[in-house]
């Protein structure tokens, strides 16, 4: 990101506050930015936040001499790393689509050579329309890169897709869109998930409810985003996500060894809910008529926190920490105890494992985000955008 410029096309939504956001934080990541900020963009957001922010004047109208005179329309979309339109709005996505050249940014958008990354927002109704699908349909096929819009309550109170997704997502976008293939292009990636089970006997286990569907999700936003990704699965019933590597393991030792294997790794997700204790199996099926039997237990190797004092520790560690109680302060002890640098707290007894949504806080030594009740699949394309924004950073 460091150095990269960006061309920002602000369109009129009430999204456009969030372009100031990005700014910022595109500021942050060491881009540079210039803003080209609608008619209908200008009724959001004033040409002086977006000046003050990006440190660089904001162009308004394709007819203002002194632009022309200083930059004209052509160099401007020319001298750029990636023109990002957010929020995209249904009347820009149309001007996109047919080519319209009424405006600023839309001439920008016809005359430019560079990437192009869409960030549609607008009223779930207009999103789903079929003429604004339709026009989608067709920039993804003039090779224009369209951010999915979040699904969730709207600013206009209606429910459903159409709301601007996060900035942490829309930076790795703009992260993967800038790098080629993926902003997790070249790292690997090591996912746990789902439950282990340990033998009591050779029909029995012990096990426990995790679904392995978050891991499962995590996993797939990551190779999306070009990691390569080795998921070490405890038994579950779940389809391997595309372009996902997996080995399938039943007990908490092969799980240590399957990931202890697959090192090294930039980066590591433990979503596994791995047993703490393990049972002397019995090598013949204990018989009811033997009575209630006694259970040794011995303890298991705790992989997360192993894999935190490894000479091969990856450069970024993150568990998970399913709670009854007061999830944010159990997973700050974790974060220390395990040597990781974030935990993804879920509280467990307001959203039962197994269940499809989940309500979590990353906690990392410098505080604690939470994050509304999402989707597990949203959560994991999050998680990957902030795992690509955390290796990224680390470099730069
Ligand atoms: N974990 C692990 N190996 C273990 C146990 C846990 O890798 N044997 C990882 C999990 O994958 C998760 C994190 O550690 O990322 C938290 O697991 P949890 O079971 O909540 O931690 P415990 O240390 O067992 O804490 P508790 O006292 O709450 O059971």
């Amino acid at each position: 990101m460091h150095g990269k410029r960006i061309l920002l096309i602000v369109g009129g939504g009430i999204a456009a506050y969030k372009a100031c956001e990005l700014t910022r934080w595109l500021r942050k990541a060491g881009a540079s930015v210039r803003c080209v900020l609608t008619d209908g963009g200008a009724q959001f957001v004033t040409p002086m936040t977006l000046a003050a922010l990006s440190e660089q004047p904001v162009h308004t109208s394709l007819w203002d001499l002194k632009d022309e005179a200083e930059m004209g329309h052509i160099q401007l979309s020319r001298q750029a790393d990636l023109v990002v339109v957010c929020p995209a709005t249904a009347d820009l996505l149309s001007a996109m689509a047919t080519g319209r050249a009424d405006s600023l940014a839309a001439t920008l958008l016809l005359a430019t050579d560079k990437k192009v990354l869409a960030c549609p927002a607008m009223n779930v109704r207009m999103w789903l329309h079929a003429a604004t699908q339709r026009n989608v349909e067709r920039l993804r096929a003039d090779g224009v890169t369209i951010l999915d819009p979040d699904e969730g309550e709207m600013a206009c109170g209606e429910f459903g897709p159409g709301r601007l997704p996060e900035i942490e997502r829309i930076g790795a976008a703009i992260r993967a869109a800038l790098s080629g293939p993926g902003g997790l292009a070249g790292k690997h990636v090591l996912v746990t998930a789902g439950p282990t089970h340990e033998p009591i006997d050779p029909v029995r286990v012990l096990a426990n409810r995790s679904s392995g569907k978050q891991g499962f999700a995590i996993a797939e936003a990551l190779a999306g985003l070009g990691a390569r990704v080795t998921l070490v699965a405890g038994p579950v019933a779940l389809a391997t996500p595309r372009g996902v590597e997996r080995i399938d393991v039943e007990t908490a030792a092969q799980m240590l060894e399957a990931v202890e294997a697959a090192l090294p790794a930039d980066a590591a997700v433990m979503t596994a809910a791995v047993a703490d204790w393990r049972v002397e199996a019995a090598t013949e099926k204990l018989k009811k008529s033997a009575g209630p039997p006694a259970l040794t237990f011995s303890p298991n190797p705790d992989i997360l926190a192993t894999l935190g004092g490894h000479a091969q520790r990856p450069e970024l560690l993150v568990g998970f920490a399913a709670e009854t109680g007061d999830a944010e302060a159990e997973a700050r002890a974790k974060l220390t105890r395990k040597g990781a640098d974030w935990i993804v707290a879920n509280n467990v007894a307001a959203d039962p494992m197994g269940g499809d949504r989940n309500q979590v806080t990353i906690v990392t030594a410098s505080g604690a985000e939470r994050w509304e009740r999402l989707p597990k699949d949203e959560i994991g394309r999050r998680l990957a955008a902030r795992i690509a924004n955390a290796l990224e950073s680390d470099q730069a």
